[in-house]
């Protein structure tokens, strides 16, 4: 194979790109970004690596969630800490569900590329580049707002340096403290229909974790410390160039402006630019996979991706859909284990179950979420595989986006709090369901 840049992608067909104007510009802003200390540190990212080969294993789990894609105009204390919360909600019901330790990743500070299905839109006889994420450019139809503007990707880079510095002194100060789960709570904790069950869930495990330090006489330091990743789809290709570094004392190179990058659906092809740019760097990655995968697609990524067979490197993220994950999962299983693999597996229920209603929202519906979940849970065990994983598009607030779930939100609630400007989330009351429903179904499953 040619020889490896963070450059080298150039050479290749690279779909989902804007058409920048003004290559000048554009080199200048490349410039620029690369100059800037990164956002996060090899230490970070092989330290992730590390606890997604014991997920790969079998030994913890792997949550995954946040926004389809996060915008400038909600960088918000208040937004940020929601989403915060409703995950260290969700990882202490799984923990307790599952009886496994959770990583958490986050969709955030850097999830503002978007893929779309097509490169112009068109409203009345005008037709306009597509939006395609607060990086490239803006959401409103007109020329000026939808032409690709370089500067955006440095305003993108400051608001996830923004983002992540207000998660981590979250989480530096206490905030995500399993002896304080109070801190996390939200509205709905005393509303939610659910909201007995969890305030059950959280007893019971202030109460263990206040018997084992009785017992140990010491403070569960490792539990108070609670970390948080980041992930992004790094689709923008002269972003991902400009963030990827080398470091001393370490070989090889790292995108350190996230901890955790996937492939998209859309951008996999295996002579593409987005598999040659991943195939270079030394982070942990995600690849989405859909219905769409063969075997042999998938064996020719895996090669192509990871061909030392490093431990931790590769998260397969299935996003077949509710009605096609029995028939298109399991030979993709089977390929993975005939070529003697490990791979962490990760479910991404939204992505296959999104659909339109007559008024035109985007939705999706709760029980399709949890069907597409169940079955892969179910799939998985049938072959003697793990899934190991679950990755959401979720939000902290209470928006209305996705149908279902226990207030049985319906499609005249839609238009209530609708505010994705692309994929619909699930709110933070479905959210917390989600992972009860979760930790119920799992723990059904090992007692059977
Ligand atoms: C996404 O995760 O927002 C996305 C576009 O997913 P996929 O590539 O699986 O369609
Ligand atoms: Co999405």
């Amino acid at each position: 194979m040619a020889e490896w840049t963070p450059s080298s992608w150039q050479n290749r067909p690279a779909g989902q790109q804007p058409a920048y104007p003004d290559s000048r510009a554009l080199a200048g802003a490349v410039a620029q970004l690369a100059s800037l200390p990164p956002l996060v540190t090899s230490w970070e990212v092989e330290r992730l690596k590390t606890q997604l080969a014991e997920a790969a294993a079998g030994k913890r789990f792997l949550l995954q969630g946040g926004a389809c894609a996060e915008r400038f105009d909600q960088c918000s204390a208040d937004i940020i800490t929601n989403k915060l919360k409703i995950l260290l909600q969700m990882s202490l019901v799984l923990t307790h569900g599952l009886k496994r330790r959770i990583i958490r990743v986050g969709r955030f500070a850097g999830q503002y590329a978007k893929p779309r299905s097509a490169d112009t839109e068109e409203r009345d006889g005008i037709t306009l580049p597509s939006y395609r994420g607060e990086i490239v450019n803006g959401p409103g139809f007109s020329a000026e707002e939808r032409a690709p503007d370089p500067e955006r990707m440095l305003r993108g880079f400051e608001h996830a340096a923004m983002t992540l510095n207000f998660i981590r002194s979250l989480v530096d100060g206490g905030f995500a403290d399993l002896h304080h789960p109070e801190y996390w709570d939200l509205d709905f904790v005393s509303h939610s229909p659910r909201a007995q069950e969890y305030q059950r869930m959280v007893e019971s495990i202030s109460d263990s974790l206040r018997f084992m330090e009785t017992l140990a006489g010491i403070r569960a330091a490792e539990i108070t410390r609670v970390d948080f990743y980041t992930s992004h789809e790094a689709l923008l290709l002269p972003y991902e160039q400009a963030v990827t570094r080398r470091v001393p004392r370490r070989e090889g190179w790292y995108n350190l402006g996230t901890h955790f990058p996937w492939v998209g659906l859309r951008t996999a092809e295996v002579d593409g630019a987005h598999v040659d740019y991943f195939r270079g760097i030394r982070n942990p990655i995600g690849i989405k996979i859909g219905p769409t995968m063969t075997p042999e697609w998938l064996l020719e990524l895996l090669e192509i991706l990871d061909p030392n067979s490093e431990p931790g490197r590769l998260t397969l993220i299935h996003r077949m859909g509710h009605a096609k994950v029995a028939e298109r999962l399991p030979p993709l299983i089977e390929a993975v284990q005939r070529a003697e693999r490990t791979v962490l597996w990760c479910c991404d229920p939204m992505h296959g179950n999104t659909e339109t209603t007559a008024g035109g929202r985007k939705t999706r519906r709760f029980e399709n979420i949890l069907s597409e979940l169940e079955q892969s849970f179910e799939i998985h065990a049938d072959l003697g595989s793990y899934q190991g994983g679950v990755h959401f598009e979720l939000s902290g607030d209470n928006v209305t986006e996705c149908i279902g779930g226990a207030r049985g939100l319906s499609e005249v609630d839609l238009d209530r709090a609708y505010e994705s400007r692309v994929d619909p989330r699930l709110n933070y009351e479905q959210a917390l369901e989600m992972a009860l429903l979760i930790g119920r179904m799992v723990a059904r499953m090992n007692s059977e």
